[in-house]
């Protein structure tokens, strides 16, 4: 991001994390129920583990915020873990205990996870000093962040909507979402699926995997509705907006692929099944009937809503664990368990909010640039009276 950049810190069990995002204009109104919502929203999910019921996640602003509104600062988010209380042993930053520390030492590295090659990057001999960071509670941080983004969004008339698409694979054959669909997710069912009839299934299916002890995949849809047109670039490839977003979507935690629109079903079709046909509508409105490029061409943004599926992998901890190595013994283990969820594909589907907020935020600021909101909505809004009038 070049407008907006955000920085997290903070382990998993340690005594909280830190978000700092940099580079929103001065007087953006900060709702702090809306943060808190998806703070909640994050938390919540059928298939989650016990932590969940343990941390209440609150978002508390340290920075950059006064009196409701954005200072133009960096704006800084304290979120406490909750667990930490029961990890200080083991997690003091200037003190553990040795002997709780060891009992809860990782040393038979999970596959799927970072274990194996973050012990071998940091040279760490306990490998929970590399699971404690690339754990996905450091998520948490970016929704505070997002929920910023949202805001700042919401000002350009943006709205950002994710659902669980598929469940293992509940739901996979089913077409490609659209903001229609997205608006009827409710975020209090257990999954957050798209296809409410496939929920109950989904339920059973979460019951089944948990008792085998094993975990599930899936994917979540989101979409932004209403991005103007004319947002990213396709001037340089590092500022494409596809490319963008891919990036950060797909550093959401067990993310493995990005798709716009109906791009996996456009790529095994001919050329002319998978383009989206220009219309000029009789009131000087530029339309497309169908919207699988997924609102992107050539890295910017045409007018129609942003749609992107995250692919998301099975979950790596399992009960019974995994063929792995004992890093004392040097002998074959099964990789060790350490407590988690079955899936946390409604959890990923806001993650995945949030990150497409932060790139959308950054690009609308790229477009629309200043050092205040009123700068900003002042470019807006003569941008979008240009457009109007163009060809013109
Ligand atoms: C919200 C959320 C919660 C997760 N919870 C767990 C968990 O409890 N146990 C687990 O093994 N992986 C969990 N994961 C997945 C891991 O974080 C992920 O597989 C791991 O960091 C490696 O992913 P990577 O290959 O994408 O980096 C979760 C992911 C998300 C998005």
């Amino acid at each position: 991001m070049k407008r907006l950049r955000l920085t997290t810190a903070g382990e998993s069990h340690g005594p909280g994390l830190t978000a700092v995002l940099s580079g929103l204009p001065a007087g953006l109104a900060v709702d702090s129920e809306f943060i808190a919502r998806d703070m909640r929203r994050r938390m919540h999910g059928y298939g989650r583990g016990h932590r969940m019921q343990i941390e209440q996640d609150e978002a508390v602003i340290r920075g950059g915020v006064r009196d409701g509104e954005t200072l133009g600062s960096p704006v800084t988010f304290w979120i406490e873990n909750r667990d930490f209380e029961n990890w200080r042993e083991v997690m003091d930053p200037y003190r553990v205990d040795p002997d709780r520390a060891e009992k809860r030492r990782l040393k038979s590295p999970r596959p799927g996870h970072a274990d194996l090659a973050g012990g071998l990057k940091y040279l760490r001999r306990d490998l929970r000093d590399v699971l404690e960071r690339a754990s996905a509670r450091e998520s948490a941080a970016r929704v505070a962040a997002g929920a910023l983004a949202k805001l700042l969004l919401a000002q350009f008339g943006v709205e950002i909507r994710s659902g669980v698409r598929y469940l293992g694979a509940l739901g996979a054959d089913r077409p490609v979402p659209d903001w229609s669909d997205l608006e009827k997710v409710d975020d209090t069912s257990p999954l957050r699926a798209i296809h409410r009839d496939l929920e109950p299934q989904m339920v059973e299916l979460v019951d089944r995997t948990k008792k085998d002890g094993d975990t599930l995949g899936g994917a979540v849809t989101v979409i932004a509705h209403s991005v103007p047109p004319g947002w990213g670039s396709y001037v340089h490839w590092d500022e494409k907006l596809d490319g963008r977003l891919a990036q950060a979507l797909m550093s959401v935690p067990a993310v493995k692929a990005i798709e716009f629109g109906s791009a996996l079903e456009a790529s095994k079709g001919p050329g002319s099944a998978a383009h989206d046909a220009i219309e000029r509508t009789s009131e000087g409105a530029w339309q497309r009937l169908t919207n699988r490029a997924g609102g992107l061409e050539g890295g910017v943004t045409n007018g129609e809503d942003v749609v992107a599926t995250a692919y998301k992998k099975p979950i790596s901890t399992l009960r019974t664990g995994l063929p792995s190595v004992d890093l004392d013994t040097l002998e074959p283990h099964r990789s060790q368990y350490e407590r988690s969820d079955v899936t946390a594909l409604p959890a990923a589907g806001v993650i995945a909010e949030a990150m497409m907020a932060l790139v959308l935020a950054d690009a609308a600021l790229e477009k629309y640039g200043g050092d205040s909101m009123e700068e900003v909505l002042l470019h807006f809004n003569a941008s979008r009276e240009r457009q109007r009038r163009w060809p013109g």
